[in-house]
């Protein structure tokens, strides 16, 4: 069967930055001639030291190490801010649109910024931080979250933001991680109208992480919060004392910005590492190829600053390029499912960016909540984090956009630091469920078990051979296990996870994971993570945790739980295990199913057989293979006799 194809519509040919045969032109000279390709790319740069070299890698591991434009200087948050106020101080900046419809929403010019992102700064001064130091930002959706990560930028401190919905626990495991003196949080953020505590949440964070020093509380909502002597500072109190002006710090390009914790197949979740010079260029420039943005376009991504999304959609990609970037408190669904298109039709947004995971919800409530609002205004539709399912593309396509919206789905991850595969609305015919062609400089192959390369219309795992601006620098404090986790399975080239197909036209399509790591409403999640919290339940013995196929969220988690001997599996424990797994790791964790099983299966050398768990979580249980090699066949039985579903 052909696949359906919807050609770039003529007006886009005509007017986008690139057409088809543009395109073809800049991935080709970004492959032929990197080197001086990258240097002229470098030029969307203010630097206070222009480089002279662009990459300088290896992926050997004889002569491992990851460069960009390494000769040269800059400062990203004046890249973001002070380079717009000569041209347009007066324009908008940040749209902020509250959590509440009826409360008015806010707005900074890029002279407002300024000031708010220079005192943010000296505040971070004020409270004893440097260069160099990590800052943790637990905040809500609100405009501080943005100051606070452009403070850091300004003066060259590390962010590392936590998403609002993680644990005490969670949050607790990353500021000792990266070894944080500072967090930054709010007496309570807002969502869909319920408060989450978040100053209550770092408090009992606090006791478990012992390199806690200063917590700088914005007030967001007024909520009662206790203040604890000589640790806690309102920023209000702190910002009052401080100038409104902050010189910039001049950094090296290969200087850390961030670090973002995400889950992996094993252990812990990583800090990945991102570089100041490497990783704006390449948020930068992908958000002005993906979306062609425009001045006066209003571009609005609906994630959350917590996710890497937020990090390089709604703030740097789309600062760096002068935009006006929308941030919204709330969820999409709430008051109900109009919320999304009525934001769009208040502020005229000309480009929306979510997650396949909130358009499946959105679907389900019917047609007639989008059908209320005008959307006139809506040029282009983008998604990410996930697979997109073809009826969602469908909807997204013609409900959303009534058929005059290119849809641009974005294939990255938090490691790539912005999109990899996705395609340029102006030159790129697309498909529904495929991320389509890759970016400049983006040279992905597919690969059999074995490493070998296949070539022409196959499947495989997905590697990316060459190393680009906005790849990740290293694991916080283990660079060992950066190169192990990435560059290990296939030598010499960097090992994505993923899954993918190429087709006959040379479009991609991304499968899905090949590793343990599942995508829950487009949130990352190590099934490693989830188990080691149900073990460490008093009356759970053993954990396995694995996807399962669901029809919102992408993927559910499912959990088989072996209890300790002489204790009663019954749907009180059930529930409780569950409220657990929430407060352990938060409530994006919350497991879907959860099956008590008397036993695993397993082999003779004791490694459990996860496929086989797999294939019972899916309701896929006449292929269950060779169940021969377990050390006690029978335990299958059970579990497909209990199955939870
Ligand atoms: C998945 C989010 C298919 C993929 C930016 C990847 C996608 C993981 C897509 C990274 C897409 C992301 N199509 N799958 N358009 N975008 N993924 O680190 O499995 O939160 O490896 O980054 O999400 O998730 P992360």
């Amino acid at each position: 069967m052909p696949d359906e194809l919807y050609p770039v519509p003529a007006e886009w040919a005509r007017s986008a930055r690139y057409d088809a045969a543009g395109y073809e032109k800049l991935y080709g000279r970004s492959l032929a001639d990197p080197g001086s390709f990258w240097l002229e790319q470098a030029k969307r740069i203010d630097w206070i030291k222009r480089p002279e070299i662009a990459g300088d890698w290896s992926f050997d591991e004889a002569d491992f190490h990851i460069e960009w434009f390494a000769d040269g200087k800059l400062n990203v948050a004046a890249n973001c801010i002070d380079r717009h106020l000569a041209g347009r101080g007066d324009q908008v900046a940040i749209i902020w649109e509250p959590d509440d419809p009826s409360e008015d929403a806010r707005r900074f010019t890029y002279r407002e910024l300024h000031a708010e992102v220079c005192r943010f700064a000296n505040v971070l001064k004020s409270q004893g931080v440097k260069r160099g130091d990590r800052v943790t930002i637990y905040l809500p959706m609100i405009p501080e979250a943005a100051f606070a990560v452009l403070a850091c930028a300004r003066i060259g401190a590390i962010h590392s933001v936590v998403f609002g919905g993680f644990s005490p626990e969670a949050l607790a495991g990353r500021i000792t991680d990266c070894d944080s003196a500072v967090v930054v949080t709010a007496d309570e953020g807002r969502r869909g109208g319920k408060r989450v505590p978040l100053k209550a949440n770092v408090d009992a964070a606090a006791d478990r992480a012992p390199a806690l020093k200063t917590v700088i509380v914005v007030k967001a909502t007024g909520g009662e919060v206790a203040m604890q002597n000589g640790r806690d500072v309102w920023y209000h109190d702190a910002a009052a004392g401080v100038a409104a002006d902050c010189p910039v710090e001049a950094m090296n390009a290969e200087d850390p910005l961030f670090i973002l914790y995400t889950s992996g197949s094993t252990g812990k979740p990583k800090g990945v590492l991102h570089s100041s010079g490497g990783y704006l260029l390449w948020a930068s420039l992908t958000h002005e190829l993906c979306f062609d943005y425009r001045p006066g376009d209003v571009w609005w991504c609906a994630a959350d600053i917590g996710w890497v999304t937020g990090h390089s959609y709604i703030l740097y990609g789309p600062l760096a390029n002068g935009a006006t970037t929308l941030m919204y408190e709330g969820l999409p669904n709430w008051p109900d499912a109009s919320r999304i298109w009525q934001v769009v039709d208040r502020h005229r947004v000309h480009t929306v960016f979510t997650a396949p995971t909130a358009l499946r919800a959105l679907m389900k409530d019917g047609d007639a909540f989008v059908a209320r609002t005008s959307r006139k205004s809506l040029k282009l539709l983008g998604t990410v984090g996930e697979p997109i399912n073809p009826e969602a593309w469908r909807w997204y396509h013609e409900v959303v956009g009534e058929g005059r919206c290119p849809i641009i789905d974005t294939w990255w991850q938090t490691e790539t630091g912005g999109a990899m595969i996705a395609p340029l609305p102006g030159a790129t015919d697309l498909k529904p469920g495929s991320a389509t062609k890759p970016m400049p400089g983006v040279d992905p192959q597919l690969v059999d078990e074995k490493g070998t390369v296949l070539h022409g219309a196959t499947e495989g795992n997905l590697i990316i051979t060459r190393s680009w601006p906005g790849q990740m620098r290293t694991v916080w404090g283990d660079h060992a296990r950066f190169f192990q986790t990435y560059f290990t399975t296939y030598p010499g080239n960097y090992f994505t996870g993923d899954g993918a197909r190429r087709d006959e036209d040379g479009y991609w399509w991304i499968t899905g994971r090949v590793d343990d790591v599942i995508n829950v409403s487009g949130h990352r999640m190590g099934t490693a993570e989830v188990e080691s919290a149900l073990v460490l339940h008093p009356m759970v013995a053993e954990a396995a945790v694995v996807g399962m196929p669901h029809e919102v969220k992408g993927q559910g988690i499912y959990a088989y739980v072996t209890l300790n001997a002489g204790v009663t599996a019954d749907d009180a424990l059930r529930a409780e295990l569950v409220k657990w797994v929430r407060s352990e790791i938060g409530p994006i964790a919350t497991p879907d199913a959860v099956q008590f099983a008397p036993g695993l299966p397993k082999t003779r050398s004791g490694k459990i057989m996860r496929r086989i768990l797999r294939k019972i979580a899916e309701g896929d249980v006449s292929s269950l293979g060779d169940t021969s090699t377990l050390a006690d066949p029978a335990v299958v039985d059970d579990l497909v006799a209990n199955r939870v579903g």
